[in-house]
């Protein structure tokens, strides 16, 4: 395949050396490695170059990481901490759109040649949840909100679940990246994730890419797993 597809692989794994040979495994039919909050705690840098020195073994030079480190503090300090990761290169990393617009600012401006994503609304919050935080009404109408603050902040992704993402598509630039984490290939098991959407439904609602983990990482043939979505959503684009 000559373009992999825009799919972030979530390397959730129990240690360097899984993520490692995931890594691996996946690159060359994906565009993205997804390096979140518990392996980079765990592992620190090595997460990301251990990542990247996989995907080179397998031949693919260049693919993206993705820090999902999800950052929400008062703007001097994510400013910081985003000036902390800048040496890792990452092509995306995420803050907490609830951290105001001056925080969103504050991680952009530190890092001008990354993709500041802003999470939206965590999709493990249900209305009751979100209502017990003091976020009342309906959760997409706050994701909707939210993905517009952050985005006039310098934001240039946001993460959305995968029902909301055609409702943010509306609402902001065509330039900014949405990212949908949530999708599950039809039959596959939805796991601890509550309101999923197939790969196909996701890129026809407006995703520019999916963060798929265990369907992929959990599959007996991973690479086998990762190459089977990359073509279905190759065949609908
Ligand atoms: O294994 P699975 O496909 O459910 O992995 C989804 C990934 O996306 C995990 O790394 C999870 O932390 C991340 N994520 C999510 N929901 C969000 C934001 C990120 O599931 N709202």
């Amino acid at each position: 395949m000559s373009n992999p597809a825009p799919i972030a692989v979530a390397l959730d794994a129990p240690n360097l050396g899984a993520l490692q040979d995931w890594a691996g495994l996946v690159a060359p039919w994906v565009s993205t490695l997804k390096v979140g909050l518990e392996v980079f705690c765990r592992d620190g840098d090595l997460s990301v170059s251990g990542a990247r020195a996989a995907a080179s073994s397998a031949g693919v030079k260049g693919i993206e990481i993705f820090l999902d480190l999800k950052l929400h503090d008062i703007p001097a300090t994510v400013a910081g901490a985003a000036r902390a990761v800048a040496h890792l290169e990452p092509a995306i990393l995420t803050v907490h759109a609830a951290g105001g617009a001056a925080m969103v600012e504050a991680a952009a401006l530190a890092l001008p040649n990354t993709r500041i994503a802003a999470v939206t609304v965590l999709t493990s919050l249900d209305e009751q949840a979100l209502a017990a935080i003091g976020m009342i009404g309906p959760s997409i109408d706050a994701a909707v909100r939210l993905a517009v603050l952050a985005t006039n902040a310098g934001a240039r992704a946001v993460v959305c679940s995968p029902r909301e993402v055609a409702a943010i598509r509306a609402a902001v630039s065509p330039e900014i990246t949405l990212i949908t984490p949530g999708v599950r290939p039809p039959g596959s098991s939805v796991d601890d994730q509550k309101r999923v959407a197939t790969p196909a439904q996701a890129m026809a609602d407006g995703s520019d890419l999916l963060v798929i983990g265990r369907p992929i990482t959990a599959a007996a043939d991973v690479a086998r797993a990762a190459q089977e979505i990359a073509l279905s959503i190759v065949d609908v684009s």
